[in-house]
């Protein structure tokens, strides 16, 4: 195969490495990819007329594409999920591990003539603002074009990488393929994956990505989860940095008064919904405003503060339960310029999905490509359908965004979607409280990752799918990272998930979760009240604004608030069980406080 790099690519030591990979993986043509225009439409046209994907009825829903993965292919696969660090202690109980030699020695094997009949893209792309010097850079090659154009929406994609990287700037290696090579003839199919064989894998010291089988959201685009999180998790504890599953807000109150929180919220628990919150209409000139709605780099400034920065340039959001009621920010961010996956199309060639409408249309084709109708007891679009859109669309989008200084953080938050035993919201005492909360954060399972769903389990500060690293030396690092700065975010953990008997929410959220974000900020500002308890600080009936909300009376509130002692102690022995899996680089300091927790309930 002809092997030419484009002249504006200056970089030996990356174009040897495209030149290996091709070697290895044998693709009938390589793609440099640009970013530019012309570039995209012709990738969308080849993909509409592969039957990749169905162009929307440009009336309803302009310049939108549909896309249907396979049903083997349709969320994270975290057991497929790898940290190959030398040590398996490095990876940490938290993390799949293999050797590297033998890893490497498997996927050797695998990418052997893997792109066979296809075309091998190049994308150049930036995690952060093009050339700021918080941005990192990652060179993916992939034989997908749906990569290509999510990538493009996702991260700063293009052409002008190449002039921040010059001849020898440092890049993070990602490799995909979907694992499905063509036979000379050989017809494709429109989603093409391994059905049999995934694999995501890191090599945290090397920092390269290698991920094969699938073509679908983190398993795929590279620079998200691999890289913005799990590779970027390690970089950060090496050089005195955060990287988060977090969103970014910013709010304002009617004096003008600013400030920024940070979210910790697991995959599917209501990110994307808080991001883009509009307070209810009793709260007058108040403002929220989006930053991020998924992943934040957090470092020190030299005020002793800790900032904030999106790295990702576009949002990779859940479809199902997005709806003018619950987020119309982001429903009208959806109006042009999308591409869905994995949502049911409509007869007039838009799309439907669970929640959209209460109503739901007489007749569908759902994301399997089937006739649906509401009687057939099928779901029209699947449960971690979503929508890839770029973060200039959302009409929230906070005016400093984009800043490379980033936004400084008031307070962290950290929640879970517990069905009982976790109240409304609550204040950690202190930062090495708030620390130990965010490491025994429990969540039950979503359809954002394959596998069962519903069940609880540990997911410390959301990051259990996506800390490259020990989950040990990560709570150590977040109690060093306490230290190092002389002003330290607040710390709270809010529950919008409570049930009651009946299993009815017992907090209407969305909207509404405005009350609580106000008091958490005056909480930080030294304006709102609490009551001391086991758990922190936490608010009266009173110390909430319920204009505007009569149907959360004080027994309601009290439901929604109470601390069932029997609970907090089974609580307490699941996070004892969850601890002592790390125990061999357990920080002293969370093992104390356990121990402090669980004295204080038995009294
Ligand atoms: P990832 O993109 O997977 O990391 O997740 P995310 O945290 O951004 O998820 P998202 O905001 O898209 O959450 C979607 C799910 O959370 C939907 O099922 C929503 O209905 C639900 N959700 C979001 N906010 C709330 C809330 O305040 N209350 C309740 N009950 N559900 C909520
Ligand atoms: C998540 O699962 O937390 C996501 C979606 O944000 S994915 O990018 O597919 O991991
Ligand atoms: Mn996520």
């Amino acid at each position: 195969m002809q092997f030419a790099a484009p002249a504006y690519v200056q970089h030996r030591r990356l174009i040897d490495w495209v030149a290996q990979v091709a070697a290895l993986t044998q693709p009938a043509r390589i793609h440099w990819v640009d970013g530019s225009d012309e570039e995209n439409a012709q990738l969308l046209a080849q993909m509409v007329a592969a039957s990749t994907l169905v162009k929307l009825n440009p009336e309803k829903r302009p310049d939108s594409y549909a896309a249907f993965s396979d049903p083997s292919d349709v969320a994270r696969v975290e057991d497929r999920t790898f940290v190959c660090a030398e040590r398996r202690e490095d990876a940490g109980p938290n993390n799949n591990w293999t050797a590297p030699a033998e890893m490497r020695q498997t996927l050797n094997g695998l990418f052997e003539g893997c792109m066979r009949g296809r075309t091998m893209y190049v994308i150049p792309f930036s995690m952060g603002p093009l050339g700021s010097h918080i941005a990192h850079v990652g060179i993916e090659i992939t034989d997908s074009p749906y990569v290509v154009a999510s990538m493009r929406v996702m991260t700063r994609m293009g052409r002008a990488v190449y002039e921040v990287l010059g001849s020898d700037g440092e890049f993070v290696p990602c490799v995909h393929s979907v694992g499905a090579p063509l036979a000379e003839g050989q017809a494709d199919v429109a989603w093409p994956c391994n059905k049999d064989t995934k694999y995501i894998v890191h090599f945290p010291e090397t920092r390269e990505i290698w991920s094969y089988g699938s073509g679908y959201g983190g398993n795929a685009l590279l620079g998200k989860k691999c890289f913005a999180l799990r590779i970027a998790s390690t970089m950060g504890r090496d050089q005195g940095w955060l990287a988060e599953h977090m969103l970014i807000l910013g709010v304002e109150n009617p004096q003008g008064e600013k400030s920024y929180v940070a979210a910790a919220f697991p995959s599917a628990c209501g990110k994307t919904n808080f991001a883009m919150l509009i307070p209810p209409a009793a709260y007058q000139g108040w403002k929220v405003t989006t930053v991020g709605d998924d992943i934040a780099w957090i470092k020190p400034g030299a005020d002793g503060r800790l900032y904030a920065i999106n790295p990702e340039n576009g949002y990779f959001g859940v479809a199902p339960g997005t709806s003018e009621k619950s987020n119309p920010n982001a429903m009208a961010m959806l109006k042009r310029n999308v591409i869905f996956t994995n949502v049911a199309l409509t007869d007039d060639g838009d799309v439907w999905w669970e929640g959209m409408s209460k109503e739901p249309p007489a007749h569908l084709i759902d994301w399997q490509r089937q006739d649906w109708t509401p009687e057939c007891g099928r779901k029209a679009a699947h449960p971690n359908a979503r929508f890839t859109v770029s973060a200039e669309q959302c009409p929230s989008l906070d005016a400093a965004w984009n800043d490379p200084a980033g936004v400084p953080i008031s307070a962290f938050i950290f929640g879970g979607r517990r069905s009982s035993t976790v109240p409304l919201v609550f204040e950690a005492a202190s930062w090495d409280e708030g620390v130990y909360m965010a490491a025994t954060m429990g969540s039950e399972t979503t359809a954002a990752a394959m596998g069962a769903q519903g069940q609880t389990r540990r997911d410390p500060f959301a990051m259990l799918p996506f800390c490259g690293y020990h989950m040990g030396d990560y709570f150590d690092h977040w109690l060093k990272m306490g230290e190092r700065v002389a002003m330290p975010p607040r710390i709270f953990c809010v529950n919008w998930f409570r049930v009651d008997e009946a299993g009815k929410f017992l907090w209407p959220g969305f909207g509404e979760n405005m009350r609580v974000l106000e008091w958490m900020i005056g909480r930080v500002q030294g304006k709102a009240g609490g009551r001391e308890t086991l758990l922190g600080w936490m608010p009266e009936y009173a110390d909430l604004d319920w204009q505007g909300l009569a149907e959360m009376n004080p027994a309601q509130f009290a439901k929604l608030m109470s601390l069932d002692f029997e609970a907090w102690r089974a609580e307490l022995g699941s996070h004892a069980e969850w601890l002592a899996k790390l125990a061999d680089r357990l920080p002293p300091a969370l093992e104390t406080k356990r121990t402090q927790l669980s004295e204080a309930l038995a009294r």
